[in-house]
């Protein structure tokens, strides 16, 4: 008798963008998109923070969302509430990088001049 091997599938964890900005690697340690975004010290807007009140709608650029709790607030086909889903695929956000802590925006490697190494 033939027994079939568990097949492995390795999924790449989603880069979320503000504005074409890589700001995040969701790798799933956070429950939620906000509160991934909320670490990274982007400006969102939230209240009741369970797809209800509809106060952290964002509009998505390109990309997928995958809800956790069904949304009760209503959305356009281009808008997610990010206090209850996760992203599904890499995502852009119509969101300000401004303020956030971004790849982009970390201090510069610092960089020793040989001669300061000698002295
Ligand atoms: S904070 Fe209320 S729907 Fe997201």
């Amino acid at each position: 008798m033939k027994t079939s091997s568990p097949t492995l599938i390795f999924k790449k964890a989603p880069i979320v963008s503000l504005h074409g900005e890589p700001t995040l690697l969701f790798n799933g340690q956070q429950p939620s998109l906000l509160e991934a975004l909320e670490i990274k010290k982007v400006r969102i807007f939230s209240e009741c923070r369970s797809g209800f009140c509809g106060a952290c709608k964002t509009k998505v650029l390109s990309g997928k969302v995958r809800y956790f709790t069904e949304p009760l607030a209503a959305l356009e086909a281009d808008e997610c509430l990010p206090c209850c889903c996760v992203p599904d695929s890499d995502l852009n956000l119509d969101l300000s990088a401004k303020g956030a802590d971004t790849p982009a925006r970390a201090a510069p490697p610092t960089v020793f001049s040989k001669q300061a190494l000698v002295d």
